[in-house]
């Protein structure tokens, strides 16, 4: 039976009031025409002396604000109503999401499955992907018990500060309409170019999926090994029919396009493979993080003054390579009509490399003052960027 938007909200309302039962609550994602009080609103049981309160965590985008509210005054229904479109409440045996769709329709996706409720009143993080979730075990983060391995504490912190850049970026591209609200019919269509282990991969598509939207996930890497070892795990957990894998050079994939377009730590110029693939295929969102760069590095034979002060000492010299290269993979973007920012990305414990440029695209011209300091670069350095070489990089420039 088909519920109506009041009717689920109804049902999920009874969920929440089940303080027993109850392990968190999340609200994201704006209802179309309506405006929420958060971006986000995390929601959990807390126990404080003798009885347990709903504890609020409002994320404004910039901070997070928490308060404590006694169950009985909490009024769920008229927050589950204000404008969220993805309610997502898990319990102790399962989860029920809610997403709305612009006609203001309930998606409704419940799931079975166990859940450990923390009432512990200390400030723990509020976690986006469940210890329990299977994936961790499957892929070696967690133990049997669903408990996070403490060896692997770093790897469960990183797909965790993943999701936190991937999440509210996703949201806001759909709410602006850069992305188009997927249905099970177009699903959002993601793809983790250089996926490796696919840790963030699978992370990703297990917080899409239980957020309830539609999605196809594509993770690619070069060896064979991988593809094998990751589709097995994505059958262990069922979900062959919404994500695969694909063992080709990034730059020769077979896949035709993609929504979102993921590229983590991508050796050297694989990472320019990646950005190229996304400008080219016209992908609407990009969350990269470089590692090594030798191309450039190699290119600079001749040092322009005075940066001689800085590229004199072989630690600078590769820093300096390394922000140049970054710097101009940031310009290109620009110039290829994406809005971009430069964040830090939790590396794991073997990696300083710790930055990721997000980008949406938005199809803007950039101004001829940005071309122009673009060129004016890559003259002083006297160098060409591996990405410029893999585009075209003028189509659509105002010159
Ligand atoms: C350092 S690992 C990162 C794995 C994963 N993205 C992560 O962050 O956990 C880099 C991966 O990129 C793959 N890779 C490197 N160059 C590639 C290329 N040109 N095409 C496809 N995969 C590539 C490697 O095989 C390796 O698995």
């Amino acid at each position: 039976m088909e519920l109506t938007l009041d009717e689920a909200i109804s049902e999920a309302h009874s969920l929440i009031a089940n303080t027993n039962s109850l392990v968190r609550v999340v609200l994201s994602g704006r209802r179309r025409n309506m405006q929420t009080r958060a971006v986000r609103i995390d929601i959990r049981p807390v126990q404080l002396k003798e009885r347990i309160v709903l504890q609020l965590m409002e994320n404004d985008g910039r901070q997070m604000t928490t308060s404590n509210i006694d169950p009985a005054e909490f009024d769920g229904v008229a927050l589950l109503s204000s404008g969220y479109s993805n309610i997502l409440v898990e319990h102790v045996s399962g989860s029920m999401s809610i997403r709305v769709t612009k006609k203001d329709q309930p998606l409704i996706h419940r799931e079975m499955g166990e859940h450990k409720q923390e009432l512990n009143h200390d400030k723990i993080k509020s976690r986006l992907l469940d210890q329990g979730d299977p994936f961790l075990k499957e892929v070696g983060i967690a133990d049997q018990n669903g408990k996070v391995k403490p060896s692997r504490q770093d790897k469960y912190r990183q797909v965790e500060e993943f999701l936190r850049l991937l999440a509210p970026a996703l949201e806001s591209a759909i709410d602006a309409g850069h992305i188009k609200t997927p249905t099970d019919q177009q699903p959002l269509s993601i793809v983790d170019l250089g996926c490796g282990h696919a840790y963030l991969t699978f992370a990703a598509h297990q917080y899409l999926r239980k957020l309830g939207l539609p999605i196809h996930v594509v993770g690619i890497d070069v060896r064979e090994e991988s593809r094998i070892r990751n589709q097995a795990i994505a059958s262990n957990l069922g979900v062959n029919s919404s994500i695969e894998f694909r063992a080709e050079e990034i730059s020769k994939t077979t896949l035709n396009g993609a929504d979102v377009v993921i590229a983590l730590h991508a050796c050297d110029t694989a990472t320019d493979d990646a950005i190229a693939w996304a400008i080219n295929n016209e992908a609407k969102l990009l969350l990269i993080a470089p590692c090594c760069h030798h191309d450039l590095q190699v290119q600079m034979q001749t040092i322009p003054e005075p940066w001689q002060l800085l590229a004199r000492h072989g630690l600078m010299k590769e820093r300096l390579g390394d922000l140049i290269t970054d710097a101009l993979r940031v310009q290109i973007l620009k110039l290829s009509g994406y809005r971009t920012e430069v964040i830090e990305f939790v590396g794991d414990e073997h990696t300083p490399r710790n930055l990721m440029i997000r980008a949406i695209r938005t199809g803007a011209t950039p101004d001829s003052l940005e071309v122009a300091r673009y060129h004016e670069m890559l003259a002083l350095w006297n160098v060409i960027p591996a990405l410029e070489k893999r585009i075209n990089l003028h189509k659509g420039v105002e010159q």
